[in-house]
């Protein structure tokens, strides 16, 4: 258990170097379970659910180090196909595991992932679309068994699901044939699994908005630099808004954070773009925005829906928020308005007048970007706030305190485990 020492009031002003995206290097970790060869991935961040699937792939046969940013995995000698509880259960995308194991060995057998507790979060539609590639799955003991040689078929996911697409995408890479997908994820992490994919052998084709995907004998890892972190560099533009800063956000485009870039502008924050990243510069209080909805991309993502809601809570005016990917991401809610904020939540809406400014308090991080939120809440409310269980945020911020004071916020962490 970690606690966050914040000293807030202070406007964040400096430089941030954005880190590799997490949502982007994990279904790449999660692909090597069905490769061979040797892979160096630079750029890749270390962040606890790094770690997480370092273990799994150590636990499956395969090697892994990981040194300032860049990670060499050795996936030839992976011959375990079962993934186990812990650590399999600690982190959600440790299902992205699955496709590869089960392409590459044709079985696969693991136990409904953890990961943060925003609502049921089945797995549904990861093993329809096994099934539809003719896997039988079965179940003993809370543990499911995928097992079958694979054959290419037409799915349709009832709901974009970002790990299902990349699970499915996966597994059909081995599938004798073709797999179409149709209303996949198009979130720029499965796009970037897909190019990964493709360097390794891949033969996988985004084509009005379906992935088609033809199997191939054999997939081989390969170099490759992870994409920035457009969630991490959302939560910091959100923090220059909450705190009326400016900041540099180096590494990362506008084009890649073109929703929060729309949002923050409604809310009267200047942005450019220059040849190293994008700059943000905040005015004293942000303007309420209206209404925002999150959704599959290109809408607004739910990963930033907190942070966003965190900063909405200081904005002038009434602003609503709707939350529609998750249905338990709201437990920021009551933390910030342990910290003043006069938010009600009407039938998934959050209705959000804002205030003047946050108090300082003692808060508790439910998950990742619920911590994040409260991080960034704790940096704007003048005096001493604390953070309790924030070795959430360590999940996908990587050095998050040593980042915030460079850029002249004061945090500390008192019991890093
Ligand atoms: C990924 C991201 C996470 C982000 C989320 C939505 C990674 C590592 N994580 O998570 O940061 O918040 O996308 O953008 O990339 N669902 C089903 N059945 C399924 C699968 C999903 O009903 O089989 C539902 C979930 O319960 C949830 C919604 O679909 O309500 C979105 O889930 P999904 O897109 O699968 O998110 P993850 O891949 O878990």
């Amino acid at each position: 258990m970690a606690e966050m020492i914040i000293k807030g009031g202070n406007r964040l002003f400096g430089e941030v170097n954005i880190s590799g995206a997490k949502n982007a290097v994990l279904p790449i970790l999660g692909a090597m379970a069905g490769m061979r060869g040797r892979a160096v991935l630079y750029n890749c961040p270390h962040i606890t659910d790094v770690y997480v699937s370092m273990e799994i792939i150590r636990f499956l046969g395969g090697e892994i180090s990981l040194k300032e940013g860049v990670a060499e995995v050795l996936p030839e000698n992976i011959h375990i196909c079962s993934i186990p509880e812990d650590p399999g259960s600690k982190m959600r995308s440790s299902i992205t595991f699955c496709g590869g194991l089960l392409g590459r060995f044709g079985k696969v057998s693991f136990y409904p992932p953890g990961g943060c507790v925003l609502g049921k979060r089945p797995i549904d539609l990861h093993i329809k679309g096994f099934k539809a590639l003719g896997a039988e799955i079965s179940e003993e003991n809370n543990m499911i068994t995928a097992k079958g040689e694979l054959k290419g078929a037409e799915i349709a996911l009832g709901f974009p699901s970002v790990g299902a697409t990349q699970n499915i995408m996966i597994a059909a890479c081995f599938a004798q044939g073709t797999t179409v997908i149709e209303n996949p994820s198009l979130e720029p992490e499965t796009e970037e699994l897909m190019k990964y994919l493709n360097i390794c052998g891949g033969d996988i084709k985004k084509d009005e908005g379906r992935f088609i995907i033809k199997g191939v004998s054999e997939l081989r890892a390969k170099p490759y630099s992870i994409m920035s972190d457009r969630i991490e560099a959302g939560t910091f533009m959100l923090g220059a808004a909450m705190t009326g800063g400016k900041l540099s956000l180096r590494g990362i485009r506008r084009d890649e954070v073109g929703s929060v870039c729309d949002i923050l502008m409604r809310a009267g924050c200047d942005i450019k773009e220059d040849r190293e990243g994008v700059v943000i510069k905040a005015v004293e209080r942000p303007r309420a925005i209206g209404e925002i909805t999150t959704g599959p991309y290109p809408a607004f993502p739910t990963d930033l829906q907190p942070q966003l809601t965190a900063m909405l809570s200081v904005a002038a005016g009434k602003s609503v928020v709707r939350e529609t990917v998750f249905e338990n991401r709201d437990r920021h809610i009551g933390e910030l308005i342990k910290l003043g904020a006069d938010i009600k939540e009407e039938g998934g809406y959050f209705v959000i007048n804002g205030i003047k400014a946050l108090r300082s308090g003692c808060v508790v991080c439910h998950d990742l970007r619920g911590g994040a939120a409260m991080l960034m809440a704790a940096l704007a409310a003048k005096g001493e706030s604390r953070l309790k269980n924030a070795e959430y945020i360590f999940r996908g911020y990587e050095n998050i305190d040593k980042k915030i004071r460079d850029i002249g916020g004061i945090a500390e962490i008192t019991d890093k485990d």
